[in-house]
């Protein structure tokens, strides 16, 4: 797989952690190469375990996943995760310097290399800022970091890779507006034409996105873009009025 147009498939999915009850039942879902889909959902309904089948840390018990038309299980699973960018739920980051974390999935780039994914991915304003910059040194799980810093590296190492695909399970830590907003850019520019399955746990992040899909108890519970969904009047249009009812100034909502 030296590189993929980045379209996904999944065909009648399920999947269950050993013994446990299915965390993932009869997932259909085409995602064309390029876009940009928000998965939402309550807590447990499936979403990070759906982005783990993509990244092969498991494989469905049933159904299968395809990209640009074949089933994953056939791609070498190492040339296949050389075209994804992967950014987990809690980004763990090593004890070491802020530039190894960020070559990460790539050690042999050059400090150049390094400082222009941080620039693409709008990390370098921030790491500039930390005391020793680049050679700033990370405590063990990245503690002397906010949770903004922590997602700014994570996002910065995967744009070093150039994934084709890119899979982002948001942290749940809530974010100041300052730090969101930084996150949210450096989102929009990695997604750019990539194929891009994110976790969204913030509903701005969603209504971002090209497409939205609800998860509800490991199924697809609603499917559409983000103004379709809310002209649905379902779970997601609670959701939203919701959000919207808790906003607090002109940040929210209306600028989104
Ligand atoms: N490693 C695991 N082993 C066993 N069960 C798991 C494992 N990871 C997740 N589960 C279970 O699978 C289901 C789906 O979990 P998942 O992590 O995909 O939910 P989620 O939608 O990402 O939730 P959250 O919003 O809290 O991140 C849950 O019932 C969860 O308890
Ligand atoms: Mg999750």
């Amino acid at each position: 797989v030296t590189s993929l147009r980045g379209e996904i498939a999944f065909e009648g999915v399920s999947f269950a952690y050993a013994d446990e009850e299915e965390a993932l039942t009869g997932i259909d879902l085409r995602i064309p190469a390029g876009q940009t889909v928000a998965f939402v959902g309550e807590t447990g309904a499936g979403k990070s375990t759906l982005v783990k089948l993509v990244a092969r840390f498991y494989d469905p018990t049933s159904g299968r996943i395809t990209a640009d038309g074949t089933d994953l299980r056939l791609l070498d699973r190492t040339a296949y995760r050389h075209r994804l960018g992967v950014v987990p739920q809690e980004a763990y980051l090593f004890e070491g310097t802020v530039r190894d974390a960020i070559a990460y999935g790539l050690p042999e780039a050059s400090d150049a290399q390094v400082e222009a994914a941080a620039r693409a991915a709008g990390a370098h304003e921030m790491i500039a800022t930390l005391e020793d910059g680049y050679l700033h040194e990370i405590a063990e799980r990245g503690r002397n970091l906010s949770a903004g810093q922590r997602q700014l590296i994570a996002l910065a190492r995967a744009e070093l890779v150039d994934p084709d695909i890119l899979l982002l399970d948001e942290a749940t830590a809530s974010l100041d507006l300052a730090s969101e907003a930084q996150v949210n850019q450096a989102t929009d520019r990695l997604a750019g034409r990539r194929t891009t399955l994110v976790v969204a746990h913030r509903l701005t992040t969603a209504a971002r996105a090209d497409r939205v899909v609800v998860m509800d108890r490991g199924r697809v519970a609603e499917d559409g873009t983000h103004d379709e969904l809310l002209a649905r009047e379902g779970t997601y249009a609670r959701l939203w009025r919701t959000f919207i009812g808790e906003g607090i100034g002109e940040d929210t909502p209306a600028g989104v």
